[in-house]
This record gives C-alpha cells, sequence and structure tokens, in this order.
C-alpha cells in the first residue's frame, strides 16, 4: 500500500480547496445560466441555495473525507457500508462527464487568450465583422476548439500525473488575487458605461412575483450552479479533506472557500451586465457565449483592453486548470487506491477516456447541453442528496465528532446541523432533483431529439 500524501503546507488545502471551487463555474456559468434565469431573481434564489444548503453539504464532505482518509469511493463504504460503493461509483461518472465539457470550454478561453496575442481584440473582433456574438459561433466548435480541446486536457493530465502540489498551491496564490482585482476594475470601468446602470437593476433587484412565478426552474438551475461551482456532490471536498490532519477547523475552512468562490461569481455578475446593457445585448441571449461576447465587447473598447483581455483570458485558463486538475484528482485517486494503478497511468488512462467524451461538444454545441445538464441537473443534485442521508441518517454521531475535531465542542450546534442535513435540505434537494430530472428528459426529447432529426 502505498503512504498517501498529505498537504505540503498548512495552507495548502484551503489553496486547493479555493483552486477547484474558482473556475469556470463563476466565469463562465454563472453569467449565462443568471441571464436564462432573469437575473435577480437567479441571483437571489442561488445565494440562498449557497448559504443554506452550500456551506452545511460542503460540511459534509469535508467531515467523510478526512474522517476515512479515502478516495470517495471507498471513503462513502468506509464511512456507510459497501452498498455505498455505487454510489461512489456514481461520482467518478459524474467526474468524467464534467471534465469531458469542461476542457472545451477552457479550450475557449485558451482561444481568446490567443486571440489577443494575434492582435488588439478589437483588430481580431472586425475579422468576424465586428460581431463578438458572430465571433464565439465561428470559435467555439471546429477544428481549433478540438485541438484546444487537446491541449487542455494534456495540461490537466500532465499536472495530475506529476502530483506537483506546490505548484497548484502557487498557481492559486496567484490567481485567485488576480481575477478579484481584474474582476473588480472590469466591474468599475462597466459601471461608467452609458447606459450600463439598466443592468444593476436586472442584476441586483428581485421581484418576488417573478421568482414565484418560476421557482420550477429557478430551484433546479439554483441547485445545479450551486453544486457545480463549490465542487459539491461528487466526492471533490472529501479527496482534498483526506490528506488533511486533524488540527484544521472544516467549519471556518468552509467558510473562506464560499466566501471566494461567491464573491468571485458576484462580481463577474457586476461587470458583465451593465456591459450587456451597455452594449445593448440581451441577457440570456447569448447561452454558452456570454462572457466572450461582453469581455470582447469590452476589451475592444476600453483603452489598455488589449493586454487586459491577455491578462483576463490567460488567469481564467489558470482558474480552469486549478479545477480541472481536482476533477481528474477524484477519478485517478479512486484508481490508484483500489485498483492499485500508478499514478501517471491512472491520470493518463482516464484523461483519455475523458478527452474522448468531450469532443462531440467541439463539434456541436448540443452536446455541451446534453452533459452539463445531465451532470449539474441531476448527477450533482443526486449525490450531495445520497450524501446527506448518509450523513444526516445513517452515520450522524460520527460526523459532529469528526467536526469537532479542530474546533471543539460544538454543543446543540452539532445537533441543528444534523438535523438541518436531515429534514429541510433533504427536502428541497428532492425537489430540485424531481424538477432537475423532469427538466433534463424535456431537454432530450425536445432540442436534443431535434437536433438527432436534423443531423442523422
Ligand atoms: N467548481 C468548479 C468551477 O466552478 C467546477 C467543478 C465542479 C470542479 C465539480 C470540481 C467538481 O469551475
Amino acid at each position: 500500500m502505498v503512504q498517501r500524501e498529505t498537504w505540503a503546507t498548512r495552507t495548502g488545502f484551503i489553496l486547493a480547496a479555493v483552486g477547484s471551487a474558482v473556475g469556470l463555474g463563476n466565469i463562465w456559468r454563472f453569467p449565462f445560466v443568471t441571464g436564462e434565469g432573469g437575473g435577480a431573481a437567479f441571483l437571489f434564489v442561488y445565494l440562498l441555495f449557497v448559504a443554506l444548503i452550500g456551506f452545511p453539504a460542503i460540511l459534509a464532505e469535508f467531515v467523510i473525507g478526512r474522517k476515512t482518509d479515502r478516495n470517495p469511493v471507498g471513503a462513502l463504504v468506509k464511512y456507510g457500508g459497501s452498498t455505498w460503493k455505487y454510489v461512489g461509483g456514481m461520482f467518478i461518472v459524474t467526474g468524467f462527464v464534467i471534465l469531458s465539457f469542461y476542457s472545451v470550454v477552457a479550450g475557449w478561453f485558451i482561444r481568446y487568450f490567443l486571440e489577443g496575442l494575434r492582435g488588439s481584440y478589437a483588430s481580431r473582433v472586425e475579422v468576424y465583422g465586428g460581431d463578438t456574438a458572430a465571433m464565439f459561433g465561428e470559435l467555439s466548435t471546429g477544428l481549433d476548439a478540438f485541438v484546444l480541446h487537446t491541449l487542455f486536457i494534456i495540461l490537466t493530465v500532465g499536472i495530475v500525473a506529476l502530483g506537483i502540489r506546490r505548484g497548484i498551491e502557487l498557481a492559486v496564490k496567484v490567481m485567485v488575487p488576480s481575477l478579484i482585482v481584474l474582476l473588480g476594475g472590469l466591474a468599475i470601468w462597466a459601471f461608467t458605461l452609458p447606459g450600463g446602470s439598466d443592468g444593476y437593476a436586472y442584476y441586483l433587484s428581485p421581484e418576488f412575483n417573478v421568482i414565484a412565478a418560476n421557482w420550477m426552474t429557478l430551484l433546479p438551475d439554483a441547485a445545479g450552479q450551486a453544486f457545480f461551482t463549490l465542487s459539491l456532490g461528487m466526492g471533490v471536498m472529501i479527496t482534498y479533506a483526506s490528506y488533511l490532519g486533524e488540527d484544521r477547523n472544516l467549519a471556518t475552512d468552509g467558510i473562506t472557500i464560499i466566501g471566494f468562490d461567491t464573491g468571485i461569481a458576484f462580481l463577474t455578475g457586476l461587470a458583465v451586465f451593465p456591459i450587456f446593457f451597455a452594449a445593448g445585448i440581451e441577457p440570456g441571449e447569448g447561452g454558452a457565449g456570454e462572457i466572450f461576447v461582453s469581455m470582447t465587447e469590452a476589451f475592444a473598447t476600453i483603452s489598455g483592453g488589449h493586454v487586459l483581455g491577455i491578462l483576463f483570458f490567460g488567469t481564467v485558463v489558470i482558474a480552469a486548470l486549478s479545477s480541472s486538475i481536482s476533477l481528474l484528482e477524484v477519478v485517478t485517486s479512486y484508481v490508484i487506491d483500489e485498483k492499485g494503478v500508478e499514478r501517471w497511468k491512472a491520470a493518463a488512462g482516464m484523461g483519455a477516456v475523458i478527452y474522448l467524451l468531450g469532443v462531440p461538444v467541439t463539434y456541436d454545441l448540443v452536446f455541451l447541453d446534453l452533459l452539463d445538464g445531465f451532470a449539474d441537473g441531476v448527477l450533482l443534485v443526486l449525490g450531495a442528496f445520497l450524501m446527506m442521508i448518509l450523513v444526516g441518517w445513517i452515520a450522524p454521531q460520527a460526523a459532529v465528532d469528526e467536526l469537532e475535531k479542530g474546533i471543539g465542542d460544538l454543543g446543540s450546534i452539532g445537533q441543528l446541523w444534523i438535523w438541518v442535513l436531515r429534514i429541510p435540505i433533504l427536502v428541497v434537494l428532492a425537489i430540485s432533483l424531481y424538477l432537475g430530472v423532469v427538466g433534463y428528459v424535456e431537454f432530450l426529447s425536445t432540442d436534443f431529439a431535434g437536433w438527432l432529426g436534423e443531423n442523422l
């Protein structure tokens, strides 16, 4: 049995966990899902979800991981018994599905970074007739997207195969402050745009009758986005906490991770929505291309936009890498622990399969919806639901005892945590899951079936 690694430094865990959470979920997915959900209505439900469900749920993953010292499959079995291996197996599948499309999207960010190296964003947009949406349409599929997907998977596999933790910790230390400064600067610039101020009303002032009328889509979408952006529901936080010593205060670590993650997503919205309104673009129209369209609008007009754009897209690529390695780490640690395969072989083998699964996305974006909808609408919510059952109902006392290590006696707060998991959270997750499944089946039977009908 190989000696299990632990974090190289005291801050290693928190840096890696923040690195996993902060990624394309914040910069790419958050703005377009918010746009599709009507802006402030979505933001409101999402923030509630993160605070009331994300926080208790991240603690649940932490205690399972730290208590068992295992990859997610081994951890669930050790924590709950052998039938839980199927749930662990589902986590591995989720990792496969998410990383497959994640890599293609990360490839788009590499592409926009490279566009900036070729010339100013203004001049690059001219190549596509001055239309940023047309530019995204051209760049998002085809041979170039395929090549960059390949490159991104190779980078991810390389880092995981070498197990270079230190390098990752350093990258996150640079990436997170850079993102905050860049997005903050963009948000301030966006504030000065004529016509942009409508973006704030759209993004920040929820109408409660709109929420009430649309809760059946807002709830599952907020659930999917919350779990995706926090890297919850598939065992990343189990895996990272499994390398952890008993002296860490898991509650404050959880708050730190959620704080950075939510703050960066919020800041992205503060930049994106005023830019949309100033440019006269309807949010929610652009789908997966929103961040690219809004940011190239910005970088093409802003003075110094050329350099800023290169920095922005480059930083997001680093953010994507510190997330993608966590996805591959789950899959790899499972193969290493349970099958005794060497690290580099496990990483390369799994990476190859994931890569193939992502290839269709570079051909047509309908496959992005196919994979993303399944992962976020169904798998992550189901994974979190089952984990809440495990911690809330099957082994609650072990969870409270574990949480108390590094914090001290929690008294009735520990019981409160368990009861929140047991009933309210399980009920909300069950409803979210039901609605998510219904929504996904509808996608399959309408949009996807339609696509198949036209193309086969
Ligand atoms: N949280 C990551 C992001 O926001 C994506 C991710 C999801 C990573 C699930 C790991 C597990 O980009």
